[in-house]
């Protein structure tokens, strides 16, 4: 299946502010020149904010990340987690099509969501609130046939219990997940047939049926403000970052970056050129860490040849990495001036590069 991003794209994207403390979050989980590691947390939570990934939410991930845009849209369109089409606001329904669950009646599930949401896959239903696909396999195939719908999965599934659900989500209620047979689990239907001791003692539910009645966030959109951030190395505590006022909240521990730019004296400009040098600027990007949009930004501070940057002294960094607008303290993180002055010599990336790491 081609997976292309959708023809009509919003025009911007940015992260909510608690959001964006998540995305800092993850971000810091990795060692420095690897932060593209976070790419799919990253657009997961930009999916969850908005419902779909366009092209912008993509574009700022990968900018947050200091990738090439094209890195970014090779993940978000691999794999089919993501979605690049505008979904159901209620939920989005995934009907499993693969062996076990097409022998055991996908076809009358996939007829029902074409009658109810829409005849097509990838196409909201009339009131916006449903969309559909068929997926491959989901891994519950001993309860097939099954569909996941937001976040959890509805197995044993029949055409009629599928409308059912369906009509309930429409009138706002979230329907227990797992079998809807009247099965606990995966047991065979007639009741457990070993292990019965175990029965008694057990919860109303299965174990992943429970958990997710627990969270309760099946069709709910995470927004940042209800899941802690696990940031300890950051000084920031694992509790939830809900409506907290933000001056009577702790103060986090500064970044090792920003402690870098206090370090230095007081912020000072560097000196700026209002063009390239003959009309041509070096390549920035191949300092590592600068993508188009950080290359695009140094030249609007008036930043265009290896042998600027690496002239900058403390003070000069601390300012750059204080007005590099969405990037800040990058040029301490990725080492910027240990590149440039590599590269302004004639050195080659590589050698630019285990700088950079070093
Ligand atoms: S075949 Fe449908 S879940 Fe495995």
């Amino acid at each position: 299946m081609l997976r292309r991003l959708h023809k009509e794209q919003p025009a911007s994207f940015a992260f909510t502010p608690a959001n964006l403390d998540w995305a800092k979050g993850q971000i810091s989980k990795y060692p420095e020149g690897r932060q593209a590691s976070a790419i799919i947390p990253l657009l997961w939570r930009a999916q969850e904010q908005e419902g779909w990934l366009s092209r912008p939410a993509i574009e700022y991930v990968a900018d947050m990340l200091g990738m090439a845009y094209i890195r970014a849209l090779e993940v978000a369109t691999f794999y089919f987690m993501f979605q690049l089409q505008p979904v159901g606001s209620v939920a989005h329904v995934q009907i499993c099509g693969t062996t076990s669950c097409m022998i055991c009646g996908a076809e009358d599930l996939v007829a029902v969501a074409k009658e109810l949401i829409a005849p097509t896959p990838h196409t909201l239903s009339a009131d916006g609130k449903f969309s559909w696909e068929e997926v491959e396999c989901m891994g519950a195939c001993a309860n097939a046939p099954m569909a996941q719908i937001g976040k959890d999965y509805y197995e044993d599934l029949t055409g009629e219990k599928l409308r059912e659900l369906i009509g309930r989500f429409r009138k706002g209620e979230v329907p227990v997940p797992g079998p809807q047979n009247g099965r606990y689990a995966a047991e065979p239907i007639g009741g457990l047939t070993s292990l019965k001791e175990f029965e008694s003692g057990r919860k109303q539910y299965n174990a992943s049926a429970q958990l997710a009645v627990d969270i309760a966030d099946t069709v709910k959109r995470i927004d940042g403000t209800e899941v802690p951030l696990s940031t300890p190395w950051l000084g920031v505590s694992a509790k939830p970052v809900k409506s907290a006022p933000k001056a009577a909240a702790k103060p986090a521990a500064k970044p090792a970056v920003e402690k870098a730019s206090a370090a230095a004296g007081k912020p000072k400009k560097p000196k700026a050129l209002k063009a390239a040098r003959k009309g041509k600027a070096d390549d920035l990007k191949l300092i590592l860490g600068v993508g188009p949009k950080l290359e695009e930004l140094c030249h609007k501070l008036g930043f265009f040849h290896f042998d600027q940057i690496a002239e900058w002294s403390a003070e000069e960094i601390a300012w750059v990495d204080e007005n590099l607008e969405g990037f800040k303290g990058r040029v301490t993180r990725d080492k910027w001036v240990a590149q440039a002055k590599i590269l302004a010599a004639g050195g080659s990336v590589a050698e630019a590069e285990a700088a950079a790491k070093a």
